[in-house]
């Protein structure tokens, strides 16, 4: 990871785009750990290198050392405020905002009942456009600067996000469901044409800005095996692009997974036999994982989508922080709207703690208890880091791009009232992740496009 501060860097006079904005800093340090910068001055601006497509930061480091480097770039103040990395939802789907809470006994009546009828109307154009509009301001109103998300199974509703993201110079990554069998009319696809829709989404929108393409088969029961087989060699024909499904969410998904793959190790065994399971893979739940299971996810690559309050909505079970913790499986945090109940950040940190504390112990296992910069950092960081954008997003490195959120960490009385108390950086950040919502969130900046993209589609 770049160095945080740029001490290094030359005095500058006004530079084109150059902008500086000043108060405390939250960031991670080499090591992953949260560190404070009192008073410090965040500078934004082209990348020199002429790497990103938007502005990155140039360098943040206490005002007293960084502004007289920087002497007539235009600085806004945040007095009380707090500058901090824009999180990264690793999971989520755009069409099921309106799912969110809809009780059902699991999985998949959930997904028969609620979430089937709602995606089957994203065939048309129009509806997906103005909810992908929804989603990407509630995205930002939210601090979520990055996004992984499930579309629906049309190519209209990939388009609709794309071009609401791009609208707002976002990074988000998006796919076309597939899901070709087990699946009702209306969201059920053909075989071949799923995967050449697949193929021309790739061409249309991956690397445009900031936008990325992932090969998004639901989960195995909707796919067939050739379908798993076509996305699979997908996946190897464009290394670049990401991939995403669901695996070991629920116990009568995998016992239907178990019927259909009679011989494989495990459900994650059955993406990995279809060449599903590389860098830049990304499976949302594990939550009934062994440990060969962790150690296959490391050995390819692939990272895991952890979603607290998906997990107990649906009830589906309780991710194993214990032995993940130590592990090297990469992961990160997610909302998983609409079986996720919040796109609150605070909300999710806060559920993924007490599912450390709680989810084990009732199991009888030892509890394990994650500090609030852990939280933090699996939000942020530690997310991009799962999804291959270590030093691209999530944290205020030298290099990253400049998507940062304002904090008020004062901003409702209760908060106001914890942080008088509050001694360390520590207590500071639990008293936001077990109080906050969005109104701690007084405005994300999502950088600004700084070159036009070389593929750029101009429909
Ligand atoms: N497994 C397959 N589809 C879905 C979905 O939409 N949500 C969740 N939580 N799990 C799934
Ligand atoms: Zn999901």
């Amino acid at each position: 990871m770049p160095d945080i501060h740029n001490p290094t860097a030359p005095v500058r006079t006004a530079h084109a785009g150059v902008r500086g904005f000043r108060a405390d800093a939250l960031y991670f340090d080499a090591q992953g750990q949260a560190q404070l910068q009192t008073d410090a001055l965040l500078v934004v601006g082209p990348d020199p290198r002429g790497v990103a497509a938007c502005e990155v930061v140039l360098a943040l480091g206490a005002w007293a050392d960084v502004a007289p480097l920087y002497p007539d770039v235009p600085v806004v103040h945040y007095p009380d405020r707090w500058l901090a990395p824009g999180f990264v939802d690793m999971h989520s789907h755009y069409p099921q905002l309106d799912v969110i809470g809809s009780p059902a006994p699991g999985l998949l009546p959930w997904l028969e009942q609620y979430t089937f009828p709602a995606e089957a109307r994203f065939a048309d154009a129009q509806w997906a456009g103005e909810r992908a509009a929804f989603f990407v301001r509630e995205l930002c109103r939210h601090g979520i600067t990055t996004s992984l998300a499930f579309a629906t199974s049309h190519v209209a509703s990939v388009d609709a996000l794309f071009g609401a993201a791009r609208a707002r110079g976002m990074r988000v990554i998006t796919g076309k469901c597939l899901q070709d069998q087990h699946s009702p009319d209306g969201v059920r696809d053909q075989t071949e044409q799923s995967l050449q829709d697949t193929e021309s989404l790739i061409h249309r929108w991956h690397g445009v800005g900031r936008l990325g393409y992932a090969i998004t088969p639901r989960f195995v029961p909707t796919s067939s095996a050739a379908q798993l087989a076509g996305a699979g060699e997908l996946a190897s024909q464009y290394p670049d692009v990401w991939v995403q499904s669901h695996v070991a969410e629920n116990a009568d998904e995998i016992a239907w997974v178990a019927q259909m793959f009679p011989t494989a190790r495990s459900y994650l065994a059955v993406y990995n036999q279809f060449g599903l399971l590389r860098k830049r893979s990304v499976y949302a739940h594990c939550i009934h994982f062994d440990a060969p299971d962790r150690d296959l996810m490391t050995a390819t690559g692939a990272a895991a989508a952890i979603c607290p309050t998906s997990n107990a909505f649906l009830g589906s079970g309780f991710f194993d922080f214990t032995a993940s913790q130590g592990h090297a499986m990469a992961m990160g945090l997610a909302s998983d709207v609409g079986g996720g109940t919040s796109m609150n950040v605070f909300r999710t940190m806060r559920a993924a703690y007490e599912t450390a504390r709680v989810g084990l112990a009732s199991q009888g296992r030892a509890a394990a208890t994650l500090s609030p910069g852990y939280l933090w950092w699996l939000h942020t960081a530690g997310a991009a880091q799962a999804l291959d954008l270590e030093g691209v997003v999530g944290n205020l490195a030298v290099g990253c791009e400049a998507d940062f959120v304002v904090i008020n960490p004062s901003a409702t009385p209760m908060l106001a009232r914890k942080a008088q108390v509050c001694e360390t950086l520590d207590e500071q950040l639990f008293a936001m992740i077990v109080l906050g919502d969005d109104r701690l969130i007084e405005h994300s900046h999502v950088a600004l496009p700084t070159m036009p993209s070389s593929n750029q589609q101009t429909t």
